[in-house]
Parts: C-alpha cells; structure tokens; sequence
C-alpha cells in the first residue's frame, strides 16, 4: 500500500486512566436479574464482572439505578442519593464497587441533571407551591400565552413527540401554569441559573465520590442551559432529535453550560484517583463537541458524529481525522463509540437501508431493514477498526455477542416513552435495550433463573448467548477479547498513527508495525506479499480483505 500522507495524528499526552481505556456500558435492567423479577440488578452486575474481566475492559459504565418511577427507563430520578429496590440497594452498589475495583475494573456512573422525575421531592414541593415561589424557581415554570394562559409559553417541541410544556393545576384547583420538560412530561427540566439547584448536583457528585465512584456519565450534557427568554423556534424536519442535527437550537449547546462544567472539573479535582466526567452531548460539529473537554472543563465526551457516520470509507476516515485533530487541539482524547441505549445496535444499524434518524428504532413496520450477515461482518469490521483508534472507547453490552436490534417487540411490550408520545409513530429505543443471552438453554437465556423478562428476548438469540461464544473461537465475544488484549498489549490507545491509501473504499493507517486496513467496499482488498495477520474480524483465506472485513496485520 502507497502511504496517502504521513499526516500523523496525536492523542494528547497525560497518562490518566481516562484517556485510553475501554469502557463498557452496563444497561442495569437488561444486564443480568439476580433477583428474578425480570429487571436486572446489581446485584447481578456483581455475580458477571469476571465476565467482564475476562472480556478485558478497564472500567463499567452504569446506566441509571437510581431511586426513579422507571418512566423513562430510570433517566427520571426521584432521589439522587439511593438505589431504586428494583435493582438493589446502596450496600449492593458498595459491593459492586468494591467487586469490581478488586478486579481492577472502574466504575463510571450515569449523572442525570438537566431534569429529575416528577416524583421528586422538589418537583412535588413545586407544585404545592405558589407561582414565583423559591420552590418553583428550581424548574422552569412560566405563565401561558393567550388570554387565560390556555397556550404553551413557546413552541417547542419535546424530543420523545409532542409538545415541551406541561399545564399544571394550582392549589385552589385553578388550571395554572406551565412546566418545561425537554423530555417526557414526568422529567421536569431543572433551572440552572438557580443557585440552589448547583449547589445540589455538586453535592450530588460528592456523595458518589465519597463512595468511590471513578467518574460520571453526564446525561443531556448539552441541553441545561436554555437561551433567555426562551424564544419560539422549529426545528427542520430532519434535526436529530437528541440535537446535533442543527447549527443553533436555544436548548442544545448554549454557552453557559461551560460555567457548570468549569466548576464540576474543581469538585472533582478534590478527589485523588483521576475522576473523570464525561459528557452525553450531541452537537453537529466536532469542532463544538471538543468545547466540552477543553481543559477546565470535562475529561470524555462522547464521539457521536463518528457513531452517526454511515458505512462510508470516505466519511469515515475524514471523521476520525477530524476527531483526532479537534479533540487534540484542546489536549483530550477522541472517546469512540458505536452503540449505546438511545440508538439502533451497530450490528443492524451499519446495514440499514433506509433513512432511520435517532430515536426512530426499528420495529415490524419499519422500511429497509438490515440484511444481518451484512450487518453483522460490518459490525465486526467497524470494532476492529475502532479498537485500533488512540483514545478511549465505549462498548455497549451485548455487542460483544454481535447482538442485532431486537425489531420484533409486539406493540404491547413496548416502553420507551418515544413510542407512546408520538402514537406508535416512532418505535423508540426498546429494540437495542432487550435483556442480555447468556446461556442458549437456561429460562430467558440465563439473563435470570425464572425465566422473566422486561423485553422479550428474540428466539435465535440462543445463537448469541455468551457461553455458546465462549467456545467458539471466531466468535464475536473472542474477536473483542483479543482486540481489547492486543490493544493493551501494544499500547494503542495512546500515539499516533499514519493514513495510508488502499484505495477509495478503504479505512486505513498503521500504528508503528502494525497495520490497519478495512474494508467498506464491494470488491476486495489484496494487501499483496508479505502479510502476517494479527486479526481477522472475520476468518478468511489468502491476503485479500474481503468486503465488509478489516484486519491487522504485520508485513514482513
Ligand atoms: C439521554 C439518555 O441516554 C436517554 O436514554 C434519556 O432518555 C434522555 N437522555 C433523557 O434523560
């Protein structure tokens, strides 16, 4: 291969944990049920972490398990300070923690801060409380518009379908004012310019710290500030409905969230042990996601234009070399990430073909649904690729297993609040949320004993289960363990690396000796003489990389 360019690409220098680790993310109800109920828990979490050890990874991320009425999968919390029963209780977290630190394993846990749940103890005070009462100060509640205030103070629209704005009845009975939520009704959104409310969340973040969490995950990193005055504005059709799709919108990516970051970086540098913050924060430039991890502020953010990029080589190398370049110019590292809760599982999404934005999910109705053999090699050949990236990247659980979308859920399982707001027009999230296999012949595939399930799990995820992949050497679940081993082994989440040119349809770059090609192409890729292979993401003869296929290989 003719090198394209030597344009090397940095990860920043610094050797916290942070900056080059492997994270997997842990959907507590759908990872492992102790319990039995049907909802997983930690005290699950505790009985699989050397599974997850043994899979390689440095840290766990945990999706919400905090005290919450579950109406959007636990990002409503009730109390920020304990643990919902359905999955355990504090001592169970203090286990976990301690299990997996004993294992040397981190452990990062979901910050829900733009908005609580409507059962929380402030949003009830709330709405006893009068209008323009300190306790209504901590929310947005307006006036309407109109003669009797009949109308929603703005236009907005509320990512999960529907309107932003909900009416409340006042104590005499009265119809009254109205509350902002950017989410579902039950998620009232916080005021941010109310000192109370920050003098809360850092003590918030001090009550996990002092229980010896490694970092957060901070949920709507970029929507807790809104514009003043709050003006009317409508998104394009088209905008990504977490954001991201739009230049402006007057509640993503507003200034003054930097102020609250600037002054959580200092809560959290009173810790030792390299904590670390790391932002859910769709923006529509890489340029804008960097402000978010520029020194005083953040650690991580997460990657999401790369996660959005198509099955393209030539998108795809010109974000990484983007990323590389705009994280690195504020001195963090790029995170990469493929599949996480909020989108359809890499493994279906990569073959999609039909549009299908954020949110949308896939389900019996949907159009272009994924051929899964195609699915599934793209899949295996995207993580070769990403696992070979300096920086720090997050796994979602299940697709270790190379699990699909679940795009059968019948209507009446569905959960996700997207589903319900928008009148079943949008599927929502629940297809990439449906409990983990972990046995092909146990009752809900070993997810539990008694065979209960929130989701129902698909039948041929029997195929996917952990233990069948265990024993079979070119499974996917062994494909990650030697790419997370051999990144270890030789250091790739730190340095640099070199682009070279395999022609329009490929990725690729080398990382000192070792070479990195994949291939997004119909034709195959020769690599010629001389090539040792290091890793296949799939097994194939000869020295020419198939379409849909990466490698990493040596050259003699
Ligand atoms: C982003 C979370 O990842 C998503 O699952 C949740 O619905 C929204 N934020 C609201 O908290």
């Amino acid at each position: 291969m003719a090198q394209l360019e030597q344009l090397e690409q940095s990860a920043a220098p610094g050797s916290e944990w942070w900056r080059t680790a492997v994270i997997y993310q842990i959907y507590p109800r759908s990872f492992a049920d102790a319990s039995g109920d049907g909802i997983g828990d930690l005290p699950g979490i505790t009985s699989r972490l050397d599974d997850l050890k043994s899979l390689g990874v440095d840290a766990i991320w945990l999706s919400p398990f905090m005290t919450s009425p579950q109406k959007d999968a636990g990002y409503d919390v009730a109390d920020y300070r304990d643990v919902d029963p359905l999955f355990g209780t504090l001592a169970d977290f203090d286990e976990m923690l301690a299990q997996a630190h004993s294992r040397g394993i981190r452990v990062i846990v979901d910050l829900v801060p733009n908005h609580s749940s409507d059962q929380h103890a402030w949003f009830q005070e709330a709405l006893k409380a009068a209008p323009g009462s300190p306790e209504r100060a901590r929310y947005v509640f307006r006036d309407g518009r109109g003669e009797n205030g009949e109308l929603p103070p703005n236009n907005w629209q509320s990512v999960f379908g529907g309107g932003m704005w909900e009416r409340v009845t006042e104590a005499d009975g009265t119809p009254g004012q109205w509350y902002l939520h950017i989410f579902d009704a039950t998620q009232p959104d916080f005021d941010w310019t109310n000192e109370e409310v920050k003098e809360e969340f850092r003590s918030i973040l001090r009550f996990w710290l002092d229980r010896g969490v490694d970092g957060f995950r901070v949920d709507v990193a970029h929507g807790m500030v809104k514009e003043a005055g709050l003006p009317d504005y409508a998104p394009v059709a088209d905008a990504d409905s977490m954001g991201g799709g739009e230049e402006y919108v007057p509640y993503w990516g507003q200034d003054g969230v930097h102020d609250i970051y600037r002054d959580w970086h200092q809560v959290l540098a009173e810790y030792d042990g390299d904590r670390a913050l790391c932002g859910e924060a769709w923006l529509p430039t890489l340029s804008r996601t960097a402000l978010w991890v520029r020194p005083d502020e953040m650690h991580q953010t997460f990657n999401f234009p790369y996660l959005m990029t198509p099955w393209d080589a030539q998108q795809l190398r010109e974000v990484i070399r983007e990323s590389l370049e705009e994280f690195g110019g504020v001195g963090a590292p790029s995170t990469w990430v493929l599949s996480n809760h909020d989108v359809v599982r890499h493994a279906s999404r990569l073959a999609l073909t039909a549009d299908n934005p954020q949110g949308e999910g896939i389900g019996p109705k949907s159009e272009g649904k994924p051929d899964q053999v195609v699915g599934l090699s793209r899949a295996r050949a995207a993580t070769t690729l990403m696992l070979a990236l300096p920086g720090s990247a997050y796994l979602y659980q299940g697709e270790e297993l190379g699990l699909p979308e679940a795009m059968e859920i019948p209507d009446e399982f569905r959960q996700d609040p997207t589903w319900f707001r928008t009148n079943g027009e949008r599927y929502g999230r629940d297809g990439c949320r449906v409990p983990l296999p972990w046995s092909a012949d146990a009752p809900a595939f070993g997810f539990n004993d008694t065979g209960a399930s929130w989701l129902p799990q698909p039948a041929e995820w029997a195929t996917f289960a952990r233990e069948v992949e265990e024993k079979d050497a070119d499974s996917t679940l062994n494909l990650y363990r030697r790419l997370i081993e051999l990144r270890r082994d030789r250091s790739l989440g730190t340095g640099s690396l070199v682009w070279e040119d395999a022609g329009a349809d490929a990725v690729a770059f080398h990382r000192g000796d070792l070479h990195i090609v994949a291939n997004l192409g119909e034709q195959p890729i020769e690599l010629g003489e001389g090539v040792t292979f290091v890793v296949q993401s799939e097994p194939f003869a000869g020295t020419a990389v198939p379409p849909n296929a990466a490698a990493w290989f040596t050259r003699a």
